[in-house]
């Protein structure tokens, strides 16, 4: 009887316990959960990681995900702001089969501690600090599928258990320091799908009886990257289910195997970067291809036939291989293609007429080539042409009407050929427009009226382009380099050409220009190089060119240029000066009176110096005294005209900014939203908004520099215009950098100080920067006159160094100590403001935007960025994570070490593939530097920055 009451009782129990193990072995789950957070320290972003007596409620938490039993089966941490080691209770979650921890910061050896979860299939620790090797019984983790251990720091050899992963669909070990070898088998894993070995250091075991001698390590140059060393083995054909195959930026030779264009899957082949040789495979059956990427490589021959049969293809990058001969038809017309680069390659003939009319075509780049005929007609057919360069070819005909109807259009770059015929109309105003290269070809007609107000670069020069120089210049309110010398333009300077305030090259030489050179050229404060030459001016020398403060060249030469030289423009510092071939009279001022001008005087008749350095007669005769005085006259009388124009102007802005200031502080709706503790108020900053204090304007409106009545602070204000067309985009832009800024506060960013803003204008009150943009400092533009008195000192090593450390802190704090981190996307040396004691604060987070999480980098609907600056992959597909920016600071850093401009127009390649090529080349890294600086004593600094900045570059 008590026995049968025992039974009853266990039993009972039993029952009792099995309907609650469940939710026990839930809570258990939940506090593990609650342990792991606690051992990370408490990230922010697993802040809704709370206690809760409901035992499944983790299970809603946005990292976790649980099976239908209730057990947890997947966690996913991409992005937690994670710091500290994976501890071994993660698999404690006994049927935990996904793990996902890429994209945070935790140290240490590979997490072996993993070992113990039995079932984990889905493993990713890409993109933080793991250092040492892959253990040898990684082995030990036999149900993988996924190992995925991109972007850290492992050593080392791959080990050989990794083959017996017999589950492994993907193993993407790229972008890390393995500087052994890989297990042979590797090639023979049959059930990989993706494989990325790419960036590393490996060395690949030849087909040929091993060989030690080649497996040593091979550093080339001493960038961090090492090589995958030997043939591409054929066996690489048996990885049927291959999809992804990245070997890119290793030391790969021989030829591309027949085999790898026999994989039906592949859909991505990335093998740039290496020394392959030989030609490309003839046939192709992986139909699948969306990505071919073999460019920066040795290879000959011709593009196969069969790649038209690629109907997937939307990447086609080719360029620098000495490939050659004419591109199939059928590569024309593949739908999804749209980004086409060719460029630097031996290819010649006609291009597919189809190339646009089929698929939506981003980049068309075949710059470098042999190719003749004309363009084909319909490149931007379906609206998403960004960037078309063709320079450097032999082209012929006039270029696409189409070409004036396509506003998606950032760069037109097609110099160096021979179009002829007139540019069509609407291609000058194209509306997003940064870069109009068509120099050296033979284009005739007039120029037109309006011109887009994004362009920075109109070169135009060696053409036929006739008539007078349109007023319509000064819609291009963005112009930094105008250059149409050696065509037939005719009539005089208009005045609108002086109200360019970025103006930094202007180059009119070589035309039938005459009339006078402009006196009210004041807003030309950016103006280094000008040059008239050849051309048929007459008239003075503006005094006003000796107030142009980063003037430095200047060449009036062969023109009809009279009167004596304005002795204030010996206080320029002239790297060039040339005003042979005029009608100059007088003597030159005694600055000039040395060699380094010998050749700047010629064929002036009336000119003399008293120095016989001068290629001049001497001033030894009585100048004719009667000529003196009536010059003097007219000088007098142009220096009063000028003055009271000026004065007249100054009356004239006065009264419109009294009448502004009534307007606004009668205007009762402005509003200010401090963010930090404020010495002043709106009253104290609208009055000061008038174009005297205009310092700059940016892609949204004005800045200006405003002293702060009653007190000493200066403080610089941008303006949001409220253009009716633009007032949405612009509310956007104005909303996300206040929301943003406001809330950030790190020495190397600029502080937002405050924002005024009423029902249709709104202003950003910043901290002012006494020393501008560091872009002003490196190219020898504009530099603050109130700062710089010797306008030819330069940054030196040390203040670069200094300069690059600070703007390196600042992204820092934004990609790691920001939660969410926030992504700059603009990261440009104009965006690197310096302040008095040179320390660099980055500026202008108009672009930036809150980076969304979820496992996925935010996709950007639009391309921002500026050329030059912007990552290849962002370009490209328009993923955005913390890397374009570093990509971006990485261009700074190249700027800084060698002085260069991040897209040189001289150069027709940007900074970052000059760079690249320079390495590639096997340069002395010392020749790239900037001259100034070749001191030994910065030399092995200024070689790892450089280096240090070509790495960020792959
Ligand atoms: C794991 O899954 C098994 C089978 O579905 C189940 O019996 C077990 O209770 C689960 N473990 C946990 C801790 O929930
Ligand atoms: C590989 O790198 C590790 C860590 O940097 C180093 O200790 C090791 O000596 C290197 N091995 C070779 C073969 O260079
Ligand atoms: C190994 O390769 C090196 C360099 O390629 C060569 O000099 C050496 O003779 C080779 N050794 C053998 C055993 O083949
Ligand atoms: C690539 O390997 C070859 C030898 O196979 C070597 O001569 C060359 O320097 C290597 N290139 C780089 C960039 O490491
Ligand atoms: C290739 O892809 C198809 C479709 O995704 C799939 O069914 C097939 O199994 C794959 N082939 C191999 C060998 O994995």
């Amino acid at each position: 009887m008590k026995m049968k009451m025992t039974m009853i009782l266990l039993s009972s129990s039993m029952l009792l316990s099995l309907v609650s193990s469940s939710a026990e072995s839930q809570a258990q789950e939940q506090q593990t959960l609650l342990k792991l957070k606690e051992l990370w320290h408490d990230p922010s972003p697993l802040a809704s990681w709370t206690a809760s007596p409901i035992a499944s409620s983790h299970c809603g938490w946005p990292e976790v995900t649980c099976h239908d039993d209730g057990s947890v089966s997947e966690l996913h941490l991409y992005y937690k702001d994670i710091r500290y080691p994976i501890p071994q209770i993660v698999c404690d979650l006994s049927n935990l089969t996904f793990l996902d921890v890429g994209n945070n910061s935790i140290p240490g050896g590979f997490p072996t501690v993993l070992y113990s979860c039995t079932k984990l299939t889905y493993l990713d620790i890409s993109q933080n600090y793991f250092v040492g090797p892959i253990p040898g019984d990684v082995d030990r983790l036999p149900g993988l599928s996924h190992l995925i251990v991109t972007g850290n720091n492992f050593s080392s050899d791959i080990p050989g258990s990794i083959v017996n992963l017999k589950n492994l669909r993907e193993l993407s070990i790229g972008q890390n320091q393995f500087n052994g070898t890989y297990p042979e088998g590797i090639f023979g894993m049959s059930s990989l799908e993706v494989l990325s070995l790419a960036y590393n250091y490996l060395l690949l075991p030849s087909r040929m009886p091993s060989n030690l001698t080649m497996l040593k390590r091979v550093r080339s140059l001493g960038l961090t990257m090492m090589n995958l060393l030997g043939d591409i083995p054929d066996s690489i054909g048996d990885m049927f289910a291959l999809e992804y195959l990245d070997l890119g930026i290793n030391n790969l030779t021989g030829q591309i195997p027949d085999s790898i264009f026999k994989l039906k899957n592949l859909t991505h082949l990335y093998l740039w970067g290496n020394s392959l040789s030989g030609t490309i495979p003839r046939v192709v059956e992986s139909l699948n291809l969306a990505v071919i990427d073999l460019s920066m490589n040795n290879l000959i021959g011709t593009i196969p036939e069969d790649f038209g049969k690629l109907q997937r293809l939307s990447n086609l990058v080719l360029m620098y291989n000495n490939l050659s001969g004419q591109i199939p038809e059928s590569v024309g017309r593949i739908p999804s293609l749209t980004d086409v680069r060719l460029f630097y390659n031996q290819f010649s003939g006609m291009l597919p007429p189809d190339f646009g009319r089929y698929s939506a075509l981003t980049r068309f780049e075949v710059a470098m080539n042999n190719f003749t005929g004309g363009l084909p007609e319909n490149l931007c057919f379906n609206g998403k042409l960004l960037g078309l360069a063709a320079f450097g070819n032999n082209f012929t005909g006039s270029l696409p009407r189409s070409l004036g109807n396509c506003s998606s259009l950032l760069q037109v770059m097609i110099n160096d050929n021979n179009f002829s015929g007139n540019v069509p109309e609407g291609l000058w105003s194209s509306p997003n427009l940064l870069i109009l290269k068509l120099n050296d070809n033979i284009l005739t007609g007039d120029l037109p009226d309006v011109f887009s107000p994004s362009l920075t670069h109109i070169i135009i020069s060696n053409n036929r382009f006739s008539g007078s120089i349109p007023g319509g210049f000064s819609s291009a309110k963005s112009l930094q380099v105008l250059q149409a010398s050696h065509n037939l333009l005719n009539g005089t300077i208009p005045v609108e050409l002086t109200d360019l305030p970025q103006l930094n090259s202007l180059s009119l030489g070589g035309n039938q220009i005459s009339g006078e050179i402009p006196t009210n050229i004041l807003s030309w404060n950016s103006l280094g190089a000008l040059n008239l030459s050849h051309n048929q001016i007459s008239g003075l020398i503006p005094e006003a060119l000796a107030s142009l403060s980063v003037l430095t060249e200047l060449d009036l030469s062969e023109n009809k240029l009279s009167g004596i030289i304005p002795p204030q423009l010996g206080q320029i510092k002239f790297t060039f000066l040339n005003l042979s071939d005029n009608f100059l009279t007088g003597s030159i001022p005694s600055y000039f009176e040395n060699g380094a001008y010998e050749n700047s005087f010629l064929n002036n008749p009336g000119l003399c110096t008293s120095d016989r350095s001068v290629k001049l007669r001497l001033c030894n005769a009585e100048p004719t005294s009667w000529r003196r005085i009536r010059l003097s006259y007219l000088a007098l009388i142009i220096t009063v005209t000028v003055a009271s124009l000026a004065l007249a102007s100054l009356l004239v802005l006065y009264m419109i900014c009294t009448f502004r200031k009534k307007n606004s502080v009668f205007n009762p709706t402005w509003k200010l939203t401090p963010f930090h503790k404020l010495s002043f108020t709106e009253s104290d900053i609208l009055p000061g908004l008038h174009e005297h204090n205009v310092i700059g304007s940016g892609g949204s409106g004005k800045v200006y520099r405003v002293p702060v009545s009653q007190s000493s602070e200066v403080v610089a204000v941008k303006k949001i215009c409220n253009s009716r067309k633009l007032e949405h985009r612009l509310e956007k832009e104005f909303l996300a950098e206040v929301e943003i800024l406001g809330r950030i506060r790190h020495k190397n960013i600029v502080k937002l100080m405050c924002c005024i803003s009423c029902e249709n204008v709104k202003y950003l009150v910043y901290e002012y920067m006494a020393n501008r943009s560091l872009d002003r400092w490196l190219h020898k533009k504009r530099m603050p006159s109130s700062v710089v008195t010797d306008r030819r000192v330069l940054l030196d090593w040390p203040q670069r160094l200094h300069i690059a450390i600070g703007a390196a802190r600042g992204l820092s704090y934004m990609h790691h100590d920001c939660c969410p981190p926030i992504i700059h996307r603009d990261i440009k040396s104009s965006n690197v403001l310096i302040d008095s004691d040179f320390d660099a604060k980055i500026a202008d987070f108009g672009l930036a935007r809150m980076l969304l999480v979820h496992g996925e980098a935010a996709t950007m609907s639009t391309v921002a960025g500026s050329f030059g600056y912007m990552a290849p992959e962002y370009g490209r597909t328009h993923r955005v994570n913390e890397k374009i920016d570093v990509y971006s600071f990485g261009v700074i850093l190249l700027e800084l070490t060698t002085g260069k401009e991040p897209n040189d127009t001289d150069d027709d390649v940007c900074l970052a593939e000059w760079a690249w090529q320079h390495v590639q080349e096997d340069k002395p890294i010392v020749d790239a530097l900037d001259p100034d600086l070749r001191e030994e004593s910065n030399l092995r600094e200024m070689v790892s920055v450089f280096k240090l900045a070509a790495t960020t570059q792959q």
